[in-house]
């Protein structure tokens, strides 16, 4: 498994820090609507974890779910390739319990990150509030479109 520092300058395994990260991010939540909130936090090829939220609007459509907002925010700031993704999500007055449905990446932000990744080496770690379960993007998105092809 590999090992990241983070700020406090601790060594985490890989998956507990971006898990981490997903949890304190999915504090901030904006979630009205739906009350399930999601939160994210993606490593960079620069070495850097950026997180996100789910982000809804009073109007539905224009909502951004917490990977995106992750993605988007890297991409804004310079980065353009990514390692991993740990996603957490649950309704918003309940931490993951055990046995909890694992919330996973959705269709539109699995090609998103498509984009930006290897498919067959960019992990996607998801949990059920027990386990960790870790993915890689092309199981989750199979025989995919992605730049390569135009
Ligand atoms: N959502 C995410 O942010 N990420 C996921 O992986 C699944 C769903 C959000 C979208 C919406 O704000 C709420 O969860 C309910 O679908």
């Amino acid at each position: 498994m590999k090992e990241l520092k983070a700020a406090d300058g601790v060594v985490y395994e890989e998956a507990a820090l971006l898990m981490k990260k997903a949890q304190e991010a999915r504090k901030n939540a904006y979630t009205p609507y739906s009350h399930f909130a999601v939160g994210a936090a993606l490593l960079g090829s620069d070495g850097v974890i950026y997180t996100g939220c789910n982000v809804e609007n009073a109007a539905y459509s224009p909502g951004n779910c917490a990977e995106r907002t992750a993605v988007f925010k890297a991409v804004s700031e310079g980065c353009k390739r990514f390692e991993a993704v740990a996603v957490v999500g649950a309704k918003e007055e309940e931490v993951p319990q055990a046995g909890a449905a694992v919330c996973s990446p959705c269709g539109v932000c699995r090609q998103v990150l498509r984009e930006f990744c290897d498919e067959k080496t960019f992990r996607v770690y998801v949990t059920d509030g027990v386990s960790l379960f870790c993915y890689t993007l092309e199981e989750l998105l199979p025989l995919s479109f992605g730049p390569e092809n135009l």
